[in-house]
């Protein structure tokens, strides 16, 4: 059984999840980890002296239990696969193994060390300051951005979390999210499928 992960990171807005439910949609036998389904209760995330909530950085996310779903898919990916309802589909050619995709997207996910480890390929979508901070107001988060929350905290954290990561990880392809969203889809799947094919032997 072979596997392929991919990381799909990147600034808030960026068109992470947007991009990983299309290439789910377009590779067989994949699935998605978001890293935003681990976010901790909010009574248990910390305020900081302007009063706001410390959600970009780690320790807001339950990074173990991310941690222990990834390990699930890695340990058997046709289980972890059948067990989510999703179908699984045997290799195209007979004599050619199958290759399971697990595409693991977040804000964080290049910064976390053990995770970092694990990508065969690393995506990091990027916008500019304005067109973020408008992606970002369209939207309703839960709980809801206070006033000033993107100057106060999701900005900053965002500068100081790249460059954490540019000391974590190595081998990061940058994807311009003002991209047309089928033009990105395309760019990624493309690599993807080269691998699959590479892993399967089909290419040398
Ligand atoms: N390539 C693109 N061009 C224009 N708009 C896009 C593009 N990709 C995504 N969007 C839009 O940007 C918004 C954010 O997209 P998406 O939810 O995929 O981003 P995200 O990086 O997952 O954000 P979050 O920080 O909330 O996880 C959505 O309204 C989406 O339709
Ligand atoms: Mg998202």
């Amino acid at each position: 059984m072979k596997m392929l992960v991919v990381g799909v990171g990147g600034i808030t807005n960026g068109g992470k999840s947007t991009l990983s439910q299309s290439l789910h949609q377009q590779i067989p036998n994949s699935c998605i980890i978001a890293q935003d389904s681990y976010f901790k209760e909010d009574s248990v995330v910390p305020v900081d002296n302007s009063g706001f909530k410390q959600y970009d950085m780690l320790d807001a996310l339950h990074m173990d239990t991310m941690m222990s779903h990834v390990d699930s898919w890695r340990s058997n990916p046709d289980s972890f696969l059948r067990e989510r309802g999703l179908n699984t589909e045997p290799a195209a050619e007979p004599d050619s193994e199958e290759v399971f995709v697990l595409i693991v997207e977040g804000f964080l996910i290049f910064n976390h060390r053990t995770l970092n480890e694990l990508f065969d390929q690393r995506y990091f979508l990027e916008i500019p300051y304005d067109v973020c901070k408008t992606r970002r107001g369209s939207r309703v988060y839960r709980p809801p951005d206070p006033p000033g929350y993107f100057d106060g905290h999701v900005w900053p954290m965002y500068l100081k979390n790249k460059l954490e990561m540019l000391n974590v990880a190595s081998g990061i392809i940058y994807l311009d999210g003002l991209k047309p969203k089928e033009e990105l889809l395309a760019a990624v799947r493309e690599n993807v499928f080269q691998e699959v094919d590479r892993l399967r032997g089909r290419l040398q």
